[in-house]
């Protein structure tokens, strides 16, 4: 396996760690099997010790507001484990910063590879990490491989697991992330929707209602804290765009970026949109890599490095349009109320679609480049945010664990 961890991305000092009491045996669904479902009483921990996985980029978002809550309820005891699928500076420590996340309790350090040799890397640390501080409940985010090797883990280990952004399915199984969801959802004891599709999906595939509990969604939980202090970071003046003057493009997908020539044709697009506005692309390393091998060149777009939270958001907002593959851009758009064209065949969050600003446009460069000429032309819609989507999803899925786990912890 290819082991890459940038030692330079330490986290600031002045962040808290966690603490959280080990005490082996009471955590495993294994040693009191009457614990196995939400709702049932058990064994009596007095405070309920989770331990948070994260590993990539949007698994930090997710995680920084439950961490938050948990650190306000003295019921709740977090763990943080960073298996280190990100690893460079501006992939994950910025995001630690910036965000005001406890620094992780241990990096597994597991850094890039394959899916097998980066899922079975986590999987082993994982493995080492639960068996030894026997959490209560494993709390794991979203859909990258880091996700899946800690749902995997923790279920063997007979520890619950929650799921948060439960149900999302793209339908699409050629996305790692499909198989990613679909394994952790159903090995999860507790699945937090953020939209109704999630629930209607996880209810056709058989899990059982009273595990599944619509919340909302928590990376608007973190929007909304940090909108202010985003709008203090002079991110605008330093790429030279003015409000509502430029385009922000994003792309990492394998399906958009692992194809030189449909790379090429993308970014050709792009430059050809730049005639019309300035464009800014913030390059993932994923993308990096691809170009640099494609010999792409930037073609008059403003390139940069992967921003940071705040300025990334501060130039979501601002932006007359944004193009992207990403998942939760779809949904950040939708609360700041920018156009978003999503250059994907299928979107695993609808209600974006539905209720937001968002419009899939495909794959085909000449029908995204007119998508977005038409959006230049066309009114914004402004629709009422979705259901829940109103900074308090955090709350609510530490209210469900308290409340589910009744009475079995001191409050
Ligand atoms: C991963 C997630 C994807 C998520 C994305 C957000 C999976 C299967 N995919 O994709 O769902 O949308 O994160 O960014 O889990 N690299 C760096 N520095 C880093 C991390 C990665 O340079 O800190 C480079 C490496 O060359 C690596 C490549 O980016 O091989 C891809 O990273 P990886 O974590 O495998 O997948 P992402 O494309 O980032």
């Amino acid at each position: 396996m290819q082991r890459r961890v940038d030692q330079s991305a330490t986290i600031s000092a002045a962040q808290l760690s966690t603490h959280c009491p080990d005490i082996p045996g009471t955590a495993s669904r294994g040693a009191d099997e009457s614990s196995r479902q939400p709702g049932t009483r058990g064994a009596t921990p007095r405070v309920l010790r989770c331990t948070a996985i994260v590993g990539a980029r949007p698994n930090f978002v997710k995680m920084a507001p439950i961490l938050e809550e948990a650190r306000l309820r003295p019921n709740f005891c977090c763990r943080l484990v960073h298996t280190g699928q990100h690893y460079s500076p501006e992939m994950s420590a910025s995001f630690f910063d910036e965000l005001e996340m406890p620094t992780p309790d241990v990096n597994l350090e597991i850094g890039s590879g394959s899916h097998a040799a980066q899922t079975a890397g986590a999987m082993l640390g994982l493995e080492t990490e639960l068996s030894e501080h026997r959490p209560d409940l494993v709390l794991v985010a979203g859909d990258v491989n880091s996700t899946m090797a800690a749902a995997l883990v923790a279920s063997k280990l007979g520890i619950r697991v929650a799921h948060v952004e439960a149900g999302l399915r793209s339908f699409d199984r050629r996305m790692p992330e499909e198989t990613n969801r679909l394994v952790t959802d159903v090995l999860s004891d507790y699945l937090f929707a953020s939209e109704p599709s999630g629930v209607t999906n996880l209810i056709a595939e058989g899990i059982p209602q009273e595990k599944i509990f619509l919340v909302g969604n928590v990376m608007i939980d973190t929007l909304m804290r940090f909108r202010d202090r985003a709008a203090h970071t002079g991110v605008l003046d330093r790429l030279g765009v003015r409000s509502k003057g430029y385009a922000v493009a994003t792309l990492h997908r394998p399906s958009n970026v692992d194809a030189m020539e449909h790379l090429s044709s993308m970014v050709e697009m792009l430059a050809e949109l730049s005639r019309h506005l300035p464009v800014v692309f913030p390059v993932h390393p994923r993308t990096r890599e691809r170009m640099q091998d494609a010999g792409i060149a930037d073609c008059g777009l403003i390139l940069t490095e992967p921003l940071g939270y705040l300025e990334f958001l501060r130039l979501t907002s601002e932006a007359r349009l944004v193009l992207t593959d990403s998942g939760g851009i779809q949904e950040e758009t939708t609360i700041l109320q920018v156009p978003c064209l999503t250059m994907r065949e299928n979107t695993e969050r609808p209600i974006t679609v539905e209720q937001g600003t968002n419009r899939l446009v495909g794959m085909d460069p000449k029908n995204i480049l007119q998508a977005a000429l038409d959006t230049l032309d066309a009114p914004t819609r402004f629709l009422p945010p979705p259901a829940l989507w109103d900074g308090k999803a955090s709350g609510r899925i530490l209210d469900v664990l308290e409340r589910s786990l009744g009475g079995r912890y001191r409050r």
